[in-house]
């Protein structure tokens, strides 16, 4: 039977070893989480890196992390520590990650670093190649394996390959800066499809192909070679149905009250009328977090009146704590955070719940359900699946989202409050607006934002794309037997 290989640089399983002994954990992200429902229903198997190097690893423990890895239909591809200096917090998270979230200030352009994201893409290479058999299709995700489509088709010629991007691509003004430009755009044209989650992203990767490769462009198909590439943009959905009965089973009496949801509903109890103001994400600095911060002591500044009355639960989750500019992000959120709850905090309230830690889906779900209004505002994100986690939570179909239109989510989130994450006059009306946002006009927001995810989920998202694809493959024999 046919399969499909997924391939991304992190497995939807993490592994770290503590105290001798295989610790093992879901991986966070929107790729990771969004991509292991498509996987868990299909015949298919998942390359990538388990999260430990090969220098942790003795024979013995290697074949432990092989097993768990093939339980859950994966495959596990070998990094060694150079590995993970160079390529994944060198070439993919100091340069790819900053350049394409137009952090142009934070990209650096090292020789070394891109000779290690080559090798390292050739390492997945060999793997993906070594367990392709006739009509298997091969998925390739995200900045971190740009090359590796072509690296497939050079020896494979006749596999189908998808490429999807979980990030933004940025204009060609900003991608044109880039050094190893046309290596990377040749890299890419390997695949038969190359998706992304907005319209915009589409236009700007064609326009650099067009610029900087000078390929010809028919609408979304560029023939490169004798074969025709096509380009498409696939918002990406979540699994709607799973954030929407588990937060049905949370509000079920039966359900037994986590630690969290306890000391949430005393903090609820205190005082009737105290809202909560929820924010989830990676520690990142394209999340705009400090300035989320900032924009919440404007706001308490603005309109005292709501000083006790709300407050801001912030969980961050640690990402990529090796490379320099996440480091200063957590030292900035730190003193950020203490300054403002050391300004506002009385006997009875502090004003912004900190958690810098990765947590429990059920936890997720308490989150989510629990606060009135969800304030995700990042400066630059592909996608955010956590502004649609949020609403497909919203059983009663209350609560109000304040998202920033610089999420691709944005574009399919009219009914959201959009805020331009820069101003803090945007931020501090429309939290004013949310708080005192009638009940009708929650519901009526609501409804339309949960209809939309509803239907189009991750599901569908992954069906759409796959269709795409086998049209692409049909429009490649026509072009071969012309
Ligand atoms: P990104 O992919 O940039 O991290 P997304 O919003 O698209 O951003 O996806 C983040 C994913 O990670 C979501 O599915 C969310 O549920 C999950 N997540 C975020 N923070 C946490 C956390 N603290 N603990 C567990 N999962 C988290
Ligand atoms: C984003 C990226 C993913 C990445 C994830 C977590 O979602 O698009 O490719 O896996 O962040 O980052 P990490 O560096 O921990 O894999």
């Amino acid at each position: 039977m046919n399969k499909t290989i997924i391939v991304s640089n992190r497995l939807p399983l993490q592994i770290s070893i503590e105290q001798d002994q295989l610790n093992v954990t879901p991986s966070v992200g929107g790729l990771a989480t969004g991509m292991k429902s498509v996987h868990a229903d299909g015949n298919g198997l998942w390359v990538g890196w388990t999260g430990i190097t090969d220098e942790e690893l003795d024979a013995d423990l290697k074949k432990e992390v092989d097993a768990k890895v093939k339980d859950v239909k994966c495959k596990a591809v070998g990094l060694t520590q150079d590995d993970i200096d160079q390529f994944y917090l060198g070439f993919s998270n100091r340069t790819l990650w900053p350049l394409f979230h137009y952090f142009l200030e934070y990209t650096e352009f090292e020789d070394s670093q891109w000779e290690a994201y080559k090798r390292v893409n050739q390492k997945f290479a060999e793997v993906v190649l070594d367990t392709i058999e006739d009509g298997d299709t091969v998925w390739i995700h995200d900045y971190q394996l740009l090359l590796l489509p072509q690296l497939i088709k050079d020896v494979k010629p006749e596999v189908t390959i998808g490429f999807f991007l979980h990030i933004p691509f940025p204009s060609y003004e900003i991608f044109r800066t880039f050094p190893w430009r046309e290596e990377l755009l040749t890299g890419m044209l390997g695949a038969d499809l190359i998706g992304f989650h907005t319209y915009d992203y589409e236009r700007h990767f064609l326009s650099s192909v067009k610029r900087i490769l000078r390929l010809d462009v028919n609408f979304n198909e560029i023939t490169y070679h004798d074969r025709i590439v096509k380009v498409d943009s696939f918002p990406m959905g979540i699994d709607y149905n799973k954030f929407h009965d588990a937060a049905l089973e949370h509000d079920n009496p039966n359900t037994e009250i986590s630690e969290l949801q306890k000391r949430i509903d005393t903090h609820l109890n205190e005082d009737g009328d105290k809202k909560l103001i929820l924010s989830i994400d990676r520690l990142d600095y394209t999340k705009g977090i400090p300035n989320r911060i900032r924009a919440f002591e404007y706001f308490l500044n603005k309109h005292p009146e709501y000083k006790e009355k709300v407050r801001l639960v912030m969980l961050a989750v640690p990402s990529r704590s090796g490379v320099p500019q996440y480091q200063l992000l957590k030292k900035e959120t730190d003193e950020l955070v203490g300054r403002i709850n050391g300004e506002f905090s009385t006997v009875s309230w502090t004003p912004i719940w900190y958690f810098y830690r990765s947590l429990p889906f059920e936890n997720l779900i308490d989150l989510y359900t629990s606060s009135d209004i969800a304030l995700i505002t990042p400066v630059r994100d592909g996608m955010n699946l956590v502004a649609k986690e949020y609403v497909a939570t919203r059983t009663k179909q209350d609560g109000v989202l304040i998202l920033s239109e610089m999420a691709g989510a944005a574009k399919e989130m009219n009914e959201a409050l959009l805020i331009n994450p820069n101003s803090f006059e945007d931020f501090a009306s429309a939290l004013k607006k949310a708080l005192t946002m009638p009940l009708e006009e929650q519901n009526n927001r609501m409804k339309i934002l949960q209809k939309r995810l509803k239907r189009y989920d991750v599901e569908k998202w992954a069906d759409e794309f796959f269709k795409t694809l086998e049209a692409t493959n049909k429009l490649q024999d026509v072009v071969v037997s012309k």
